[in-house]
């Protein structure tokens, strides 16, 4: 039994997909704290949502996460609950603290005591802060920038510990960006479809260069479930992303091809982003067979379909631009 916290989440619900396609009974360990159940899996899992477990509960409650993990006879974990979204986590420390480190630690300790047989924590890119070279390997120094990026990179590094003291088998998943059907955040690509769809112009900052690795969702999910099913991959960290590196520029001009009449405008204003670029997947090709399928413009093509069909109806989007999409 495998058990995904923050499974009703945008990568938990792809983890959960590709799992139950590998013949997996899978938990779901979630707060729901972005809306209600029925809500979420309207949203995000209509076509699975019989076939999975859903457990309302709460990471930073230790007692409780302890008996659901005996109680389930729970053997595997894929960790991806946290404080996700980066302006939440730098306006609410505490808040970022208690889930995002301590909660990781409460599953980690809990899966110390009851001997699981494997842990997978999702950790970022963020932890690396301004990229010191590129393309960034698992070996680039940890300055995470701000509290987000300072609590991952606390739990990346505990967990790792969990491994070198006690032999938990655990691997840190580091990705970056990561993007498609699922995503409600205000992350700059749904931002920027939003906008174009409802015919608001791609504002861009500081003439939109800052460099990101575009993580499709789908890619991910396998990703982090191949680590998931390997020995190999024990107490090790993998950098899984996309794999290239885009400016935001390209990704609204890249937009603004399945929207023709979309607009692209520079807002003036300065980038207050982290300077990234692409990380480098050598690792995870050669010890996990890790490889990305897809590229930005597929990616992003289906995104764009998932919010026309998905989204739009249940949030009432009103779409003024109509999409080009073969
Ligand atoms: N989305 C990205 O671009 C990105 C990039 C790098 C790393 N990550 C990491 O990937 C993981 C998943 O991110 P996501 O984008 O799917 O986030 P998400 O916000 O969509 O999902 C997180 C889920 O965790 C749940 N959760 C939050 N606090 C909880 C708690 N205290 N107890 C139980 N459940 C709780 C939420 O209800 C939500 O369903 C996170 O650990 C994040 O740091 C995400």
């Amino acid at each position: 039994m495998v058990l995904v916290t923050g499974g009703v989440g945008f990568i938990g619900s792809h983890i959960c997909r590709y799992l139950l396609e590998e013949g997996e009974r899978v938990i779901i360990f979630d707060n729901f704290s972005q809306g209600g159940l029925e809500l979420l899996q309207k949203i995000r899992m209509p076509d699975i949502k019989n076939k999975l477990k859903f457990i309302n509960s709460d990471i930073t409650d230790f007692a409780g996460l302890f008996e659901i993990l005996k109680k389930h006879e729970i053997r595997k974990i894929i960790h991806t609950a946290a404080i996700t979204f980066i302006p939440t986590a730098v306006s609410n420390p505490s808040l970022a603290f208690r889930i995002n480190t301590a909660g990781s630690f409460n599953l980690l300790e809990a899966s110390r005591i009851l001997d699981i047989e494997k842990f997978v924590y999702i950790s970022t890119s963020s932890t690396y802060g301004d990229f010191q070279y590129t393309p960034a390997d698992e070996n680039h120094p940890l300055e995470p920038k701000d509290i987000y990026g300072a609590t991952k990179a606390a739990a990346d590094r505990i967990a790792i510990s969990y491994y070198r003291s006690y032999g938990l088998p655990v691997s840190v998943i580091r990705t970056s960006s990561v993007y498609g059907p699922g995503d409600m955040e205000k992350r700059v690509a749904k931002v920027f479809i939003e906008n174009a769809l409802q015919g608001i112009p791609m504002g861009l900052q500081g003439g939109g260069t800052q460099r990101r690795d575009f993580s499709y969702v789908k890619d991910i999910a396998k990703g982090i479930c191949l680590a998931a099913g390997s020995k190999k991959a024990d107490g090790e960290v993998f950098n899984i992303t996309g794999g290239t590196d885009h400016s935001i520029k390209e990704l609204a001009e890249m937009i603004r091809g399945f929207i023709p009449t979309a607009e692209i405008v520079d807002t003036g204003a300065r980038a207050i982003d982290i300077n990234r670029g692409r990380l480098d997947l050598t690792k995870a090709e050669n010890l996990l067979g890790y490889k990305p399928e897809f590229n930005l413009r597929d990616g992003i093509r289906d995104y764009i379909k998932w919010i026309i069909n998905v989204y739009a109806p249940i949030f009432n989007l009103e779409i003024k631009n109509k999409p080009v999409i073969k």
